[in-house]
Formats: C-alpha cells, sequence, structure tokens
C-alpha cells in the first residue's frame, strides 16, 4: 500500500526541519520518515590546520599515482620478458609481470584512494534532503541544478586547494598511458614476413616423415607427400614459423590430366607442389582424393582441384592454393625455382 492509498486524515502531520518535510511516527503510522540526525561537523570542518594536513594527504596520494604510473613505463621498458623473482611468500614470479601489476594497481587504488579522502575530509559532508519532482525540467530546476553544480564544485574546494586540483589533474592525465604503453604488444609489425617462405631457388624439397631429399622417383602417382625445405629442422626456434607457411603438398599427376597451362609448366614430369595451408583459415590440408585429384580440407570442408590449378571447387576458401615451381637438379633431386608466387594461407588485406 503506498501512501496515496492511506486516506489522508490518517496521514501523519509532516514538519518542516531543515533537511526538508519529515513525518512524526504515531500510532497509525509506525513507519513515518524520522528525517536526517543533526549535522556534525568534522575536525576539518573547524581546523583549518587539519583541513591542510588532509589536503597535503590526498596530494600526496595522487602524487605517488604519479610516481606509480611512471614506475609502471619503466618497468615494461626496462625488465627483461624472462627476468624472475623471489618474492615472499609468494615464491618464483616473472619479474616484469610483478611490476607492471604492483605499479599499475598501486597508480589505480591511489587515485581511488586520493578522492576517497578528498570527499570525506574536504568536500562538504552536509546530508541534503531533494523531495522527488517532476521528471520534465523547466529552466528554473536546470537553473537550480547548475546552481548546484557550482556550489558542489565550491565546496569540494577544486579552486581553493590548487594543490589537490593540480596533482590530480596530473595523476588522471598520466595514468592513461598504461594503456598506450601496452599497445607496443601489439608489435612489431609482421613487415614482409608473411609475404615469403624459406623456399628460394635450389632449396631441395625434404620428405617431411623420413627428413630425406626427395627424387622424383619417390612421388608416384596416387600418393600424396609432404614436404618442407631443406635446411628446416624441428629443433630449429623459429620452426613452427616457418613451417606454418611453407608447409608443402607434392602429388603426381599424369601430365595429359593437369588442366591448368601455369601449372603444367611449373611442374616436373606431371610432380605438382601447393602450399599445404589452406586459403580460408590455414588449416592443413590433408585428404587426397587421387581419382578426381581433389584435395580437401578437413577443417571446414574446402576442396582444391590439384589438376586444374588448386583452384577452390567447394568451401569457403577464398582462392586457389598458391603453387611452388620445381624442377630437378643436377644430382637428380627435386629442388624449388624460386618462393611461392603469392602469399600462402588465409586471404589477407593486401590480396583483395
Ligand atoms: S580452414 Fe580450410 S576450409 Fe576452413
Amino acid at each position: 500500500m503506498s501512501s496515496q492509498d492511506i486516506p489522508e486524515k490518517n496521514l501523519p502531520a509532516a514538519q518542516e526541519t531543515e533537511h526538508g518535510a519529515v513525518g512524526v511516527a504515531d500510532e497509525q503510522n509506525p513507519f513515518a520518515d524520522p528525517g536526517l540526525p543533526p549535522h556534525e561537523h568534522r575536525v576539518q570542518d573547524i581546523d583549518e590546520q587539519a583541513a591542510k594536513r588532509s589536503e597535503r594527504a590526498v596530494a600526496l596520494m595522487f602524487t605517488l599515482s604519479m610516481v606509480a604510473t611512471v614506475a609502471f613505463i619503466v618497468s615494461y621498458v626496462a625488465i627483461p620478458h624472462d627476468k624472475a623473482i623471489y618474492v615472499f611468500p609468494i615464491g618464483h614470479l616473472n619479474a616484469l609481470n610483478f611490476a607492471l601489476g604492483l605499479s599499475l594497481g598501486l597508480a589505480l587504488f591511489l587515485i581511488g584512494a586520493g578522492a576517497v579522502h578528498w570527499a570525506r575530509t574536504l568536500m562538504s559532508d552536509e546530508e541534503l534532503v531533494d523531495e522527488r519532482h517532476a521528471i520534465s525540467a523547466p529552466p528554473e530546476v536546470k537553473a537550480k541544478v547548475l546552481a548546484d553544480f557550482r556550489q558542489g564544485a565550491k565546496e569540494s574546494a577544486i579552486g581553493r586547494r590548487k594543490l589537490v586540483r593540480n596533482t590530480m589533474f596530473g595523476a588522471l592525465a598520466l595514468f592513461p598511458l598504461s594503456g598506450v604503453m601496452l599497445l607496443r604488444d601489439l608489435g612489431p609489425l609482421p613487415g614482409t614476413k608473411l609475404r615469403h617462405t624459406l623456399w628460394s631457388k635450389g632449396k631441395l624439397l625434404v620428405n617431411m616423415n623420413t627428413n630425406e631429399p626427395l627424387r622424383p622417383s619417390d612421388v608416384v602417382v596416387g600418393s600424396l607427400t609432404f614436404a618442407k625445405p631443406e635446411g628446416l629442422e624441428e629443433h630449429d626456434h623459429e620452426f613452427q614459423t616457418e613451417i606454418a607457411k611453407a608447409a608443402l603438398m607434392i602429388v603426381r599427376i599424369q601430365p595429359d590430366d593437369i588442366k591448368d597451362k601455369r601449372e603444367l609448366e611449373w611442374s616436373h614430369e606431371g610432380i605438382v607442389a601447393y602450399s599445404k595451408i589452406c586459403t580460408h583459415v590455414g588449416c592443413p590440408i590433408s585428404l587426397y582424393e587421387q581419382q578426381t585429384h581433389h584435395v580437401l580440407c578437413p577443417c571446414h570442408q574446402s576442396t582444391f582441384d590439384l589438376s586444374d590449378g588448386a583452384r577452390v571447387i567447394f568451401g569457403p576458401a577464398g582462392h586457389a592454393l598458391p603453387q611452388l615451381r620445381i624442377g630437378v637438379n643436377d644430382e637428380g633431386y627435386l629442388e624449388a625455382l624460386g618462393d611461392f608466387s603469392e602469399p600462402v594461407g588465409p586471404s589477407f588485406w593486401e590480396r583483395g
């Protein structure tokens, strides 16, 4: 039941106090609004020395926040990624993560703590009752809001306590630099790394399973062979990065069955070499249908026709698999005659 449902004669008489209208509890309305307790002045309200001490404390917190933000930036630049430190009682930690977390946490905490201390000790703490009113805001209300805002600004002492104001602006202005510094983690830019692979003229095609260079006789009609560039070993630091671009699949097709003229020119006696990396989102292709010369990507079923320039005949892939031009060297081994003619793997913006 709302107060509108109570007969007016049963409502307690409203009294006007310095905090607005309040009700008087009686038998019929035991839950009347008792109003606010009398305001008690804080020590800062009556002692300017105490107010000054609070002001210095707030300024100190904002200043320390600035120091913490600078410490964050210095840590990010100066501490090596792999440095470990012992912190009691947690144990061994990555020094960079520890320093970044600590400095960032302190910078935020000190801004918050400074603001809270400022509000609790220096801003006006007088509680006021604002009676409910219509939602629409007539001009006089807007004028009152503006006046209240100005009054609030005045009571917060932001104009008078210049030390607090300036250090707070300093802390707030400096803090976003932490986020700007983190943008560095998006780099370094890839440059031309996505355009090139380890393949170059004269590099032998090495069987991925046996680790032996391939001869044409090793590739028989109907088989699917995976190859990598000569010199790339599994224990190499960059193995995964490089094989993700250079992985090759090799099949032999009767030359008469090859429909694409360039494919035929880039092959050796019907042996064709294509990137194993799907041009949709980069899964390794592994399913070969020897009758049709189709290869299928297991991720989203893109299907490529290896007898026709590896064009897409089904699925979401955007373009054909890049072909590697191959030949045979003086010793009879299959070799690359250059790099892929276009970037391998998924399309990216420069490729259109
Ligand atoms: S990654 Fe090959 S079809 Fe999606």
